[in-house]
C-alpha cells in the first residue's frame, strides 16, 4: 500500500515526503524535475533512513502515469506538482491551464478506474482573494484569483469536488497560506530557480550577497508600516498538516464522500518589514532593502483562521517566524557548501 506524492522533490512536497516517512507511509514519488533536482531524494534519504521510490515522469504522460499505478497499490495521493509563479502564470497561461490541470485530471482517471480514495490537493489561501475581513475562515467567500495561477488551484478544487461527489470518494483541500523555512537538518528546502518572485527565498538571497538589495513592493498599503501582511506559516508544520489530513481522510470507515477543506496557516500576519527584521534578528545579517511600487496582483493583507485544522486534524502551527527564519539560513549555508562542492 502506498501514497503517491506528485511533485514530492518539490519544496513543500519534500517536506511532506518526510513527514510521511516519518510516519510509517510507504511512498512513491513522481516529479518531473522541472523545478526540482535529484539531490533532494538523496537527502530525503539521509534525513529518514529510507529512500523512497521515484518516477521522474511527466504527469501529463498517460501511459507513464499508467506504469505507476500498474506497478504500486496506489491508496492514496499527496498532489503538489503545479507549476507555481504568479508572474509566469500570466505570461504563460496555457502552459499553466495544462500542466496543473492536465496532470491532476490524469490522475483522478487512474483514481476513478482502480476506485482509489484518499485524494489531497495542494490548494492556496489566493483562491480567497483579497478577502474583505481577517482573519480569513472555510467560509469566507472565494473571489476569482487575479492570476492564472490562482485560478489553477480555485478550478483544481471544482474539479476534485465533483470527482468526489460524482464517485463516492473522499479528498481534503488544503489551502496554504504562505510557506517559508527549510528543513531542521539544513538538507532541504526551497530550491531557488531562477529569480525568487516569493519574499523569503529573495531576502534569503539578499542576505548571502546574491542578490544586491531586496525590491519592498509598495509601502503605501492601509497597514501598520505600510507594507503588505500576509500569513507566514513554518513548511514543517504545513508538512505536518497534510499527514493529518492523509490519517483523517483514510481512517474515515464510513461509505460517505468526505470533501474536507482546510486553511493552513499561522493565524497571525506579519508585513514585509516586519519579516526582513525578523530574518536580520534571527541571523544577525543585513538585509538592504529599496522601497518600490506595489507589484500589480498583490493584496494588502491575508492571515488564517486555522481553527478548524486544530479542531478537526488535532493539528496547529507551532514554529515561530524567527525561528523559522534561522532554518532558511541554515538551508543557504548549505546551499553555498553544495557549489564548493
Ligand atoms: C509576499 C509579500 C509581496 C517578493 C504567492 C501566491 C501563493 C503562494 C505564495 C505559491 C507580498 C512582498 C515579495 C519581493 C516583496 N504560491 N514581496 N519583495 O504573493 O503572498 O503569495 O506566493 O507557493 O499562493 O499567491 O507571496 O512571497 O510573493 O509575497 O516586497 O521580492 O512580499 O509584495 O506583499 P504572495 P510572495
Amino acid at each position: 500500500m502506498a501514497i503517491l506524492v506528485t511533485g514530492g522533490l518539490g519544496y513543500i512536497g519534500s517536506h511532506t515526503v518526510v513527514e510521511l516517512i516519518n510516519n510509517n507511509y510507504e511512498v512513491v514519488i513522481v516529479d518531473d524535475l522541472s523545478h526540482s533536482e535529484k539531490f533532494i531524494l538523496n537527502n530525503i534519504e539521509e534525513i529518514t533512513g529510507k529512500r523512497p521510490i521515484f518516477y521522474p515522469f511527466d504527469l501529463k504522460r498517460k501511459e507513464l502515469l499508467n506504469q505507476v499505478f500498474e506497478a504500486h497499490n496506489i491508496e492514496g495521493c499527496i498532489n503538489f506538482a503545479a507549476f507555481k509563479a504568479v508572474g509566469e502564470s500570466q505570461e504563460k497561461p496555457v502552459d499553466y491551464y495544462e500542466n496543473n490541470l492536465f496532470s491532476l485530471i490524469n490522475i483522478l482517471q487512474e483514481f476513478k478506474e482502480r476506485n482509489i480514495s484518499n485524494f489531497i490537493f495542494s490548494s492556496s489561501c489566493t483562491v480567497y482573494g483579497q478577502a474583505d475581513e481577517m482573519p480569513i475562515n472555510e467560509e469566507t467567500p472565494l473571489k476569482t484569483p487575479e492570476s492564472v495561477y490562482g485560478k489553477t488551484k480555485q478550478m483544481g478544487e471544482e474539479i476534485l469536488m465533483d470527482f468526489a461527489k460524482a464517485y463516492n470518494r473522499k479528498i481534503s483541500l488544503l489551502r496554504y497560506f504562505n510557506p517559508i523555512g527549510a528543513h531542521e537538518s539544513g538538507l532541504i528546502g526551497e530550491l531557488p530557480i531562477g529569480t525568487p518572485a516569493n519574499l523569503v527565498p529573495y531576502v534569503m538571497q539578499t542576505a548571502a550577497g546574491i542578490r544586491e538589495k531586496l525590491n519592498v513592493w509598495g509601502n503605501d498599503y492601509p497597514t501598520e508600516d505600510g507594507t503588505a501582511v500576509r500569513d507566514y506559516i513554518h513548511i514543517t508544520d504545513l508538512a505536518k498538516a497534510h499527514v493529518a489530513a492523509l490519517r483523517r481522510l483514510m481512517n474515515d470507515g464510513s461509505e460517505e464522500t468526505v470533501i474536507d477543506i482546510f486553511n493552513l496557516g499561522t493565524g497571525k500576519g506579519a508585513s514585509v518589514l516586519e519579516v526582513v527584521k525578523a530574518f536580520e534578528i534571527a541571523n544577525n545579517v543585513q538585509v538592504p532593502y529599496q522601497i518600490c511600487e506595489r507589484r500589480a496582483g498583490d493584496i494588502v493583507i491575508a492571515y488564517a483562521n486555522a481553527d478548524k485544522a486544530e479542531r478537526e486534524l488535532n493539528w496547529k502551527s507551532e514554529t515561530l517566524l524567527e525561528d523559522s527564519l534561522k532554518t532558511v539560513w541554515g538551508w543557504q549555508k548549505y546551499l553555498n557548501a553544495r557549489i564548493k562542492e
